[in-house]
């Protein structure tokens, strides 16, 4: 069955791509003629009922996933503050606490590592999935002192029922826009931008385009350009780079970098190890808080 993917290294690092690589356009990696072909050639074929139903639905799918696999799908992620130095670099003055809001925080595999790192942060977690919240708050890390674990739908729940509006240093933003429907993106973006500070900035990692786990979803699964349904109901996207830019940009955000990375990651179970493309990247807010 085709779940969301684990990020299982297989001990090569990160290479970010260079865009000036001959044959390497805006495309994250190169593809055969055949792949391309295959790729341009299909077209959706998941019946509108059915992409209607998946979207009404895609909270209860995520918080099923959550009931199968409970706290042992994802590992934790001991990647955030190892690559994301910002976290550090981003206090004004070493003895600052910092405020971060992981956004579709999962069961917290990004933010106890973190927690447990940095003793001088307060983190808030959101989820779309009630479970996956529950799951947070019974984390023995979990302290009400240094954390805050609430519900909501990233693109409809105001944040600002949970969060201070402009309060807000760092969100972090991991395999989760990826999971909302790219008409519903900009409207998730526009809620995290009003708890933002005004100069907050948001860390972003995410499926690239032509990423391992998008050449292997069959035509049967495509539900738009870049857009897939898994078996279990959960959807996944897989950006561009200027797509990506183009989003946060119309949302009120600037880029400061915004790459793809290559890695290997190793799938246990089927013993291959298999080219993986991400995009990590980092955004500024620009605009000014907006009231609505
Ligand atoms: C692949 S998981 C990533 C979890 C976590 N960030 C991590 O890195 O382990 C994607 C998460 O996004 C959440 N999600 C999907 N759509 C959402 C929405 N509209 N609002 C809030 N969370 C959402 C899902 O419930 C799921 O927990």
């Amino acid at each position: 069955m085709i779940a969301p993917e684990k990020e299982e290294e297989a001990g090569c690092k990160d290479e970010t791509m260079s865009p000036d690589v001959p044959g390497q356009t805006s495309a994250s990696i190169v593809l055969s003629p055949e792949e391309l072909d295959r790729l341009s050639s299909e077209r959706p074929l998941v019946s509108d009922f059915k992409r209607m139903k998946l979207e009404k639905e895609a909270q209860k799918n995520w918080d099923l996933f959550y009931k199968r696999n409970t706290t042992n799908f994802f590992k934790d992620r001991h990647w955030t503050t190892r690559e994301f130095e910002e976290l550090r670099a981003c206090r004004k003055f070493e003895s600052q606490r910092l405020v971060l809001l992981e956004a579709g925080c999962g069961v917290g595999n990004c933010i106890f590592p973190l927690l447990e790192d940095d003793l001088n942060i307060f983190v808030y977690a959101c989820d779309f999935s009630p479970r996956a919240v529950e799951f947070v708050k019974k984390n023995p890390l979990y302290c009400p002192e240094r954390c805050c674990a609430f519900q909501c739908d990233l693109t409809k729940d105001d944040l600002r029922e949970n969060v201070p509006e402009g309060s807000v240093d760092v969100v972090t933003l991991i395999f989760v826009l990826s999971a909302i429907h790219p008409e519903k993106m900009k409207l998730a973006l526009q809620n995290i931008s009003r708890v933002l500070k005004p100069e907050g900035i948001v860390l972003f990692r995410d499926y690239g385009l032509y990423d391992h786990a998008m050449l292997r979803f069959k035509a049967c699964s495509k539900l738009r350009e870049n857009f897939y349904v898994r078996q279990d109901g959960t959807r996944s996207y897989f950006f561009s780079k200027e797509i990506l830019a183009e989003l946060f940009e119309e949302a009120g955000f600037q880029p400061v970098a915004n790459d793809y990375v290559l890695r290997e990651t190793v799938n246990k179970k089927e013993g291959l190890c298999v080219p993986r493309v991400f995009l990590q990247s980092k955004f500024n807010k620009t605009s000014q808080l907006q009231s609505s």
